[in-house]
């Protein structure tokens, strides 16, 4: 993680520019809930286009200068260059730096490996679609995208080493049809249009057996697959654990539509890693097959994350609730405040939001009365949808 150390001086001001880098403006925490907490900085930077914090902390007589965790942003010689800039400007005594930009390792070409985002606002195919959850080695996803050319594959894995062997394997292979998205499975299915998917494959998801909220099955992801199913479409668990295999035959046998069927050590045309193993050791395996019947409604993902209404920023934190707020399926949590010295009545609040296994980390940034999301709105879910609307009630009290 590139920081900067350096002797205590007095902060830059702002607004502000040195080296190409804007310094918007600073924020001060709170101490919204800690009261004794040391004083932590928020300095707002736009570079290149992209909007990020950094954080200023102190620690005895020095200050150390990072990226804020929530607005990570990448390639991280933009945050080298942003931390560079700000010392400079501040002319300062440097203690320790490791953001010397020289001898960059060089980025591998990733055009296959998709950000979420990218299926929000771009993603459009003709193609039929087939998704692989948890890919691991990639061995049946790579087999099944050479096979169909015509199919448009979308593997889903949260694993970094999986995703960039599937990544350099794509190069080597000359194999275009896949798109690989590092998301978790169980929410991703919220970004594709209905019915437009031919299969889902889950081969050997990791069983959960003693955390089963955390697996990929679920009543939720059951219904999601359906959604996108086309006619006649697919969702295929193919797993070595019986308990994994009872938990989805009952799940699915539950369903008021779709068809199941269900197999023991059935052989398909390509064996995954995991697949060898369990068949070394002798284990069954088992397939359980839905297929959908149904035709559904197409989901609306242009949601608006506006605020419509104006705030006094003093007023408004002074109600703002330090405790958790909990409903069915998203939460609220008001992680932090900052105050912005140099502009009237202005601040930030730091809040995590969403969905329980997937919460999203955000900054509200309040000035001139308006509220914005910093660093763009969240993504369109059911959840974030819920707790934007749930917010918005909150804020305007
Ligand atoms: C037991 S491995 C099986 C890999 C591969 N399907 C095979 O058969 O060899 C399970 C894989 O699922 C991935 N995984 C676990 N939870 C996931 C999630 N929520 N979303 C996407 N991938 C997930 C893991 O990183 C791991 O690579």
């Amino acid at each position: 993680m590139p920081h900067i150390v350096f002797n205590k001086t007095d902060l830059i001001s702002t607004p502000s520019s040195n080296n190409g880098v804007d310094f918007k403006f600073i924020a001060k925490s709170y101490n919204f809930t800690e009261h004794d907490r040391k004083t932590e900085y928020k300095v707002a930077v736009g570079y290149k286009q992209k909007d990020f914090l950094l954080t200023i902390k102190e620690k005895e007589e020095n200050q150390m200068i990072k990226i804020d965790k929530v607005t990570r942003i990448s390639p991280v010689t933009l945050v080298k260059d942003a931390l560079n800039a700000y010392v400079d400007a501040n002319n300062c005594n440097i203690v320790f730096s490791n953001t010397n930009n020289i001898n960059q390792k060089v980025e591998p070409k990733k055009e296959y490996l998709k950000d979420i985002n990218y299926f929000v606002d771009e993603f459009k195919t003709d193609k039929e679609i087939q998704i692989e959850i948890g890919f691991g080695s990639g061995r049946h996803l790579l087999h099944q995208a050479k096979n169909n050319p015509d199919v448009q594959f979308i593997g889903l894995e949260i694993h970094t080493p999986s995703i960039e062997q599937a990544l350099k394997q794509l190069e080597i292979q000359e194999i275009s049809n896949v798109l690989i998205v590092n998301y978790d499975a169980r929410l991703f299915m919220e970004f594709i249009e209905s019915n437009q998917v031919g299969k889902i494959f889950v081969h050997f998801p990791v069983p959960w057996d003693k955390k089963p909220h955390r697996r990929i099955y679920s009543n939720e992801f059951i219904n999601e697959a359906l959604r996108v199913l086309k006619i006649g479409g697919t969702l295929e668990l193919r797993t070595d654990s019986r308990k994994y295999f009872d938990y989805c035959t009952e799940l699915l046998t539950n369903l008021p539509t779709g068809k199941i069927t269900i197999d023991i050590n059935k052989d398909l045309e390509i064996s995954s890693k995991y697949e060898d193993r369990w068949k070394k050791q002798g284990k069954n395996i088992y397939d359980v097959v839905l297929t959908s019947h149904t035709e559904d409604k197409n989901i609306d993902l242009d949601f608006d994350f506006t605020f419509d209404f104006n705030v006094d920023f003093i007023d408004l934190i002074k109600d703002i609730p330090t405790k958790s707020i909990v409903e069915k399926s998203f939460f609220i949590h008001i992680e932090d405040l900052f105050t912005i010295d140099q502009k009237e009545n202005a601040g930030m609040i730091q809040l995590t939001m969403g969905n329980f296994d997937r919460p999203i980390s955000k900054y509200l940034l309040v000035e001139d009365g308006k509220i914005v999301y910093y660093q763009g709105t969240p993504l369109p879910t059911s959840s974030n949808i819920l707790a934007h609307k749930k917010l918005k009630e909150i804020l305007s009290k």
